[in-house]
């Protein structure tokens, strides 16, 4: 299974994606995660990009080119992937169709999930992550037990940097600008798949198998 998540900030890309990846065995790659991952170990490409991500700004689009696509040739992808948060620019999405293209691979869908603009501005401000394990939160829908701990493994939660409220309305600007006009061109490929993100996460989930199975 290939697959493609597709929507604004907080709207569920990344819960959804894990849950796609373990029932369907195949690895979650998330653009956002692995440049999270590049700032905490204080690479390059890490230091390049943390200013664009705390501005709530894209990352130029030939440094999250190299990096997808050498994700992409991890030997893990063979039977898939589910890909959350890329592409996330027409230039990117162009690049994009040309990787696939070059191995001999197809999308077999697009989802794209949506729900109203408060409602993600509260889900993206009230998130919190687990700094050991990365199972997420959020403190207005799925607390932990006890406040600032992890369930899964006892770790301290934190609040990314660009969840503040401010920088979160910003994303959702960028997303509206640069991110919407991909779902014209994956519908010029009949590959996308809308599903309703303003309900509980079960129902979201049930939703997503159920435009799959289509
Ligand atoms: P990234 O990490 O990809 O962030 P994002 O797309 O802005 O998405 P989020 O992680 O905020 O939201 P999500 O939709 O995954 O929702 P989630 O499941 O976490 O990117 C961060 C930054 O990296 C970008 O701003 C950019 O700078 C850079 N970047 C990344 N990729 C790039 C690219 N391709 N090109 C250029 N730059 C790039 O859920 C959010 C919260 O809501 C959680 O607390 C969750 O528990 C809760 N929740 C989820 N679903 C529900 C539900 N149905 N009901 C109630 N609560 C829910």
């Amino acid at each position: 299974m290939r697959l493609m998540l597709l929507g604004p900030p907080g709207v569920g890309k990344g819960t959804q994606a894990k849950l796609l990846a373990n029932a369907h065995g195949v690895p979650h790659i998330s653009t956002g995660d692995i440049l999270r991952g590049e700032v905490r170990e204080g690479t390059e490409l890490g230091r390049r990009a943390k200013d664009h991500m705390d501005r709530g700004a894209l990352v130029p689009d030939d440094l999250i080119l190299a990096m997808f696509e050498s994700r992409l040739d991890r030997a893990d992808t063979r039977a898939g992937f589910i890909a959350d948060g890329f592409p996330r620019t027409i230039p990117q999405a162009e690049a994009f169709d040309k990787m696939l293209a070059r191995r001999g691979l197809k999308l077999d869908a697009v989802v794209t999930i949506e729900a109203p603009l408060e409602e993600l501005v509260r889900r993206s401000a009230g998130r919190r992550v687990c700094r050991q394990c990365g199972a997420p939160y959020n403190v207005y829908y799925q607390p932990p037990k006890t406040e600032g701990v992890c369930d899964v493994c006892g770790g301290p939660l934190y609040q990314r940097d660009d969840d503040h409220e401010e920088t979160v309305r910003r994303r959702q600007e960028v997303y509206r600008a640069e991110t919407a006009p991909l779902i014209a061109h994956y519908e010029a490929q009949h590959l996308v798949r809308p599903v309703d993100g303003s309900q509980p996460v079960e129902a979201v989930t049930a939703a997503i198998q159920k435009v799959l199975a289509r």
